[in-house]
């Protein structure tokens, strides 16, 4: 027996009881025996992971869901597989939590939200149904999850068709509570195929009425937009989303589809609009993140989780019989208007043996860590006006790395992962390139996890996130340059999942 490699619609949309025991056992010992399994993100036990959904705090703990296809590392009939914490980085596995199991959702458990309502977790989500014709019925539904942690879904749609004027790209439904109204963001098309975000409001989840579009911008959001979601820093609304087809003289993206955000300065709900929103922008510079979710925890912090996949692009580990992963959970923070990503405190808890760095750079690359085990927290100060490269994911020869290319003088920063492991979605360019304030210091954060990246720069100012499938031995650190450096670097331990 071996993995399939050639999914058909019919096999992608069987029912998971349907699948051979035998078949699911190779699927499982495959991935297992995978070189690429990351050791404190949130992955796939087998088959494909993408959005995270509802992401809240219930009966005191986190909760967090994601998309999951569990039979192949392709986009399947979809699931909320569920996930609980105390910390924020230890995550329980709980299964399989919504499956489509009901003519409103045969296709797909698509993504969506919770919220905490009368003692229950509320979850809200699209049920995706293919017709005859193959045609897309969206229904938008609820299910509850009581303190014992039962999970009821309701029998009938609370949003049962897109208003008139709308197609059924229809889904994502984001349910917050908002000067004591209930209010549901949802992700639209327009019957000229024009990407909107729609919203409805109401004394109950169950009677919420359409509003109508959703105000805040006057471009246009290409022909689809997917998983939106507003979330108040200190009162001041950022609403995140990924625009699908946006025109690059819009914003400047490299990615297939990105994952943007505004900021506004109010949510003026008499007008249905963000008002003074700020032009759009990248959430993420680098080159995989996309429908991050976002929510205001009850502690007051604005948390974070984003895919870290690509629609519609193979990745290395496909054939290991897998895809991606959930980035750290990331705090959500504003400064003078700019909106900053961070690490949430926690994070820290997975420090283990700790190394201080100091030295000068050189123009030949040195080894700055050797054996890193690709699990590690890295932190690198550079003085204004340095100018230099690092190695991550390297061999002591370089024929094989990804390379940080800063110049703190020009104020640039370069990620390239060109020669980086195996390569993959080349065609969306290998190299990202971010620009910081010129002549100032430079802090460099990186968290590196076996497979993946996540670089915060200036404390969150950008974050460049990356995907990287080394091949064997490929895990030092170099470093070469002009001017000099200091820093940290710890071992991580791996995640308790039990
Ligand atoms: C975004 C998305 C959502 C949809 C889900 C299906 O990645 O396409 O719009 O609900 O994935 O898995």
């Amino acid at each position: 027996m071996e993995l399939i490699k050639n999914w058909t619609d019919e096999l992608r949309y069987q029912p998971y009881y349907q699948w051979d025991k035998q078949y699911k056992q190779l699927l499982t010992e495959t991935v297992n025996h995978s070189k690429w399994r990351q050791h404190y993100h949130i992955q796939p036990e087998s088959g494909l992971l993408n959005d995270p959904n509802g992401f809240s705090y219930f009966n005191g703990q986190w909760h967090l869901f994601y998309q999951a296809y569990p039979m192949g590392p392709v986009h399947g009939v979809k699931s909320w597989y569920h996930v609980t914490s105390n910390n924020l980085i230890d995550w329980h596995s709980e299964g399989l939590a919504l499956l489509p199991d009901m003519a409103y959702d045969s296709h797909g458990v698509y993504s969506g939200s919770g919220i905490v309502v009368d003692g229950e977790l509320v979850l809200a989500y699209t049920g995706n149904v293919r017709d005859q014709n193959w045609q897309r019925k969206s229904y938008q539904m609820l299910a509850k999850m009581n303190p014992q942690g039962e999970i009821t879904k309701a029998d009938k749609p609370f949003i049962p068709a897109p208003p008139k004027g709308y197609t059924h790209e229809f889904r994502d439904p984001q349910v917050f509570k908002y000067q004591n109204q209930y209010w549901l963001l949802i992700g639209a098309q327009t019957d000229q195929s024009e990407g909107k975000v729609l919203a409805y409001s109401g004394d109950s989840l169950e009677n919420l009425i359409f509003q109508g579009e959703l105000h805040f911008t006057n471009e246009s959001m290409g022909f689809m937009v997917e998983c939106p979601n507003l979330v108040f820093i200190e009162e001041t609304p950022v609403l995140l989303f990924c625009p699908q087809g946006l025109d690059k003289e819009v914003l400047d993206y490299q990615t297939i589809y990105p994952n943007t955000y505004i900021v506004a300065k109010e949510f003026d709900t008499e007008k249905l609009a963000l008002t003074q929103p700020t032009s759009l922008k990248n959430l993420d510079e680098g080159f995989d993140v996309y429908a991050t979710q976002a929510f205001n925890a009850p502690d007051g912090r604005a948390l974070a989780v984003s895919w870290i996949g690509m629609p519609e692009i193979a990745y290395p580990s496909d054939q290991e019989g897998w895809a991606h992963c959930l980035s750290i959970v990331k705090e959500l923070k504003l400064k003078n208007g700019h909106l900053y990503q961070t690490p949430v405190k926690e994070q820290a808890e997975l420090r283990q043996e700790h190394t201080m760095l100091a030295g000068e750079l050189t123009p030949q690359p040195t080894t700055l860590l050797a054996k890193t085990n690709n699990c590690y927290e890295l932190i690198l100060d550079f003085p204004a006006d340095s100018q230099g490269k690092l190695h991550l994911f390297a061999d002591q020869s370089l024929n094989h790395s990804m390379v940080i290319d800063f110049d703190t003088k020009n104020g640039m920063i370069k990620v390239d992962r060109t020669n980086a492991g195996s390569p993959f979605a080349e065609e969306y360019g290998t190299t990202r390139s971010v620009s910081v304030e010129k002549n100032q210091p430079l802090t460099l954060q990186l968290l590196v996890d076996q497979s993946v990246c996540e670089l915060f720069i200036n404390g969150g100012q950008q974050v460049v996130t990356a995907r990287v499938f080394p091949g064997e031995g490929e895990e030092s650190v170099l470093i070469e340059g002009a001017g000099s450096y200091t820093g940290d670097f710890w071992r991580l331990r791996k995640m308790k999942n039990d």
